[in-house]
């Protein structure tokens, strides 16, 4: 499967549901490669990718190389730290912010060559998207078989759904007919809180099968295994997120809600 993370607000957890989300797959036995699609590399960061080689290629030089050769693209996938197991990361760097403006043919399509080049060598691939609906995220969906929305309970964030889920809608019609939501996944949810109970409700009524069954709650340690480069199932006492973080791995594995 090749799934992308996305949503154009920052902040909603679309990189900390990426990494664990890799962590997941690979704990399921699956071989998976994440992609680094953000400018601001946090997904390469939290996986802890050595990046002390500064002419190490980066996805910004596969995107901006016509056609790169497979075994280019696999010398470029670097090993995520030991903690994380075996995940394979094509690492992201600031310049990626440039692609945003890239005016070249073709310019939607270059992650999708890149990903049908090296399909053989992973059974996943995930993208971590940036927050913008701009070329990096349409080379994202025009790579994926699967779109998986991350939002916040937050009032504010139904009209993002409704954006992202219409980008989605017209990158499936004019350019990858196999785009499929993957559904949306509720994230930092705080349990006793009213008003993101009757979020959650609306958006239900609105969204109905898409809006994903499992949810991950708030939790400190989702945001220090991001700060101290850990998966959360590494970290005493997370049993509880780790399951649920399981369990979406699964739930998107049999492409079901
Ligand atoms: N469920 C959660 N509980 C606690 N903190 C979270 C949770 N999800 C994400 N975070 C933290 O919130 C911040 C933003 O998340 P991040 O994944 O970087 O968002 P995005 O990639 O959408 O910009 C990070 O510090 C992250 O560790
Ligand atoms: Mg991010």
């Amino acid at each position: 499967m090749i799934i992308a993370i996305c949503n154009q607000k920052g902040g909603v957890g679309k990189t900390a549901v990426a990494t664990e989300l890799a962590r997941h797959l690979t704990l399921e036995g699956r071989k998976v490669l994440l992609v680094d699609m953000d400018p601001q590399a946090s997904a390469t960061s939290i996986l802890g990718v050595d990046r002390t080689d500064d002419d190490a290629p980066t996805i910004f030089d596969l995107l901006g190389t016509d056609l790169p050769a497979r075994q280019t693209i696999l010398d470029a996938a670097l090993p995520a730290a030991t903690d994380w197991g075996p995940i394979a990361c094509l690492p992201a760097e600031r310049a990626l912010a440039d692609v945003e403006s890239d005016s070249t043919i073709g310019r939607e399509m270059r992650l999708r060559h890149i990903l049908t080049e090296i399909e053989d060598a992973y059974d996943d691939a995930v993208i971590d998207c940036p927050p913008a609906l701009g070329v990096l995220t349409a080379n994202a969906l025009v790579a994926a078989s699967r779109a998986l929305l991350v939002t916040e309970p937050r009032v504010e964030s139904a009209q993002a759904l409704a954006q992202a889920l219409q980008t989605i809608a017209n990158v499936k019609a004019y350019y990858n007919p196999n785009l499929l939501p993957a559904g949306i996944l509720i994230n930092r949810l705080r349990g006793g809180r009213r008003d993101q109970a009757q979020w959650v409700q609306q958006i239900r009524e609105i969204y109905r099968d898409l809006v994903l069954e499992v949810q991950i709650p708030e939790r400190e340690a989702l945001a220090r295994g991001a700060s101290d480069s850990i998966p959360v199932d590494r970290i005493p006492g997370t049993a509880e997120v780790a399951e649920r973080l399981d369990s979406l791995a699964c739930t998107l594995l049999r492409g079901q809600k």
